[in-house]
């Protein structure tokens, strides 16, 4: 399957996606997203792939929202088509998901980056919400996601000036998990990826969705779901297997991956 704006491999157990529009800073257009949206649904039906790794260039993951394709359109264009609501299919991922960010992650990229499970960034990696210099506000995410992850202070700050923030802050106020020397960024993605597709596939889906649900549910609700899903994984042969290799002290070698 070829794709206009993206190169889409599979390493192992890992399917990495890279953005591929080096002349606009992998600006976010129509197209990337019905782009994403392909080979997201091809990953996510593969049973060969465990986890997926989302990158960009070494100077950008991506620069934002394509403002040249957006800065024609009206209100009831973008109501009646509710511009930008595709994006929260890559949201909706069910296998675990990395971001891989080198260089900038704007706008549209930030919001594209904490989409991801987890985002492991390069020392050149800047993060920022400048829609405010555009006269808008962020639209795929940025005001709720960034909101949730660095806390009020921070989020205001970032979302009302339009500064950037260096890779070290992003690491400090807890937006990124870990923070690498740039030759060094895929092979940790890549490597966190791999070390996550060897476990179990429906552990670390239920992993991944119960960590998800805990921004959206009551605490209660939230306890209640997680144990609902520990509980159902009794139900599958990599929980007999990776129990019984724990016992035996030995390797787990769990089946459903
Ligand atoms: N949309 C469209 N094209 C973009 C773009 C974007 N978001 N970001 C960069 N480009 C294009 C530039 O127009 C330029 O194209 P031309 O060569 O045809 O002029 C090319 O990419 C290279 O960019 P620069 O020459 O600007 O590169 P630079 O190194 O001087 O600056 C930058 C890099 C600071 C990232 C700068 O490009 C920039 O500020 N980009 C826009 C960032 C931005 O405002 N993002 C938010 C977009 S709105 C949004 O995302 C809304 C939302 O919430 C979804």
């Amino acid at each position: 399957m070829g794709y206009e704006t993206l190169l889409v491999e599979t390493r192992g157990r890992v399917g990495l996606i890279t953005l591929n529009r080096p002349q606009a800073l992998n600006a976010l257009n129509a197209a990337v997203m019905r782009d994403l949206h392909e080979a997201l649904n091809a990953f996510d039906a593969d049973k060969g792939v465990g986890a997926i790794v989302l990158t960009g260039s070494e100077k950008a993951f991506a620069a934002g929202a394509d403002v040249k394709e957006m800065q024609a359109l009206d209100f009831v264009e973008g109501y009646l088509g509710d511009f930008l609501g595709g994006w929260e299919r890559v949201a909706d991922a069910r296998k675990p998901m990395i971001a891989a960010v080198s260089g900038y992650a704007l706008g549209g990229g930030c919001e594209l980056a904490m989409m991801c499970d987890l985002i492991i960034a390069s020392e050149t990696a800047k993060f920022g919400q400048p829609e405010i210099t555009l006269g808008v506000i962020p639209g795929m995410g940025g005001s709720q996601r960034l909101t949730r992850a660095i806390g009020k202070a921070k989020a205001m700050d970032l979302i009302l000036t339009g500064r950037m923030m260096d890779a070290a802050e992003a690491e400090r106020s807890g937006l990124v998990s870990r923070v690498v020397a740039p030759d060094r960024l895929l092979e940790e993605a890549l490597g966190a990826a791999e070390k996550i597709a060897s476990f179990s596939l429906p552990a670390a889906m239920m992993a991944k969705e119960a960590v998800s649900r805990s921004l959206e549910l009551t605490l209660a609700e939230g306890l209640r779901f997680e144990r609902r899903l520990f509980q159902s994984l009794f139900a599958t042969e990599d929980q007999k297997e990776g129990m019984g290799a724990f016992v035996a002290k030995r390797k787990a070698e769990f089946k459903n991956k």
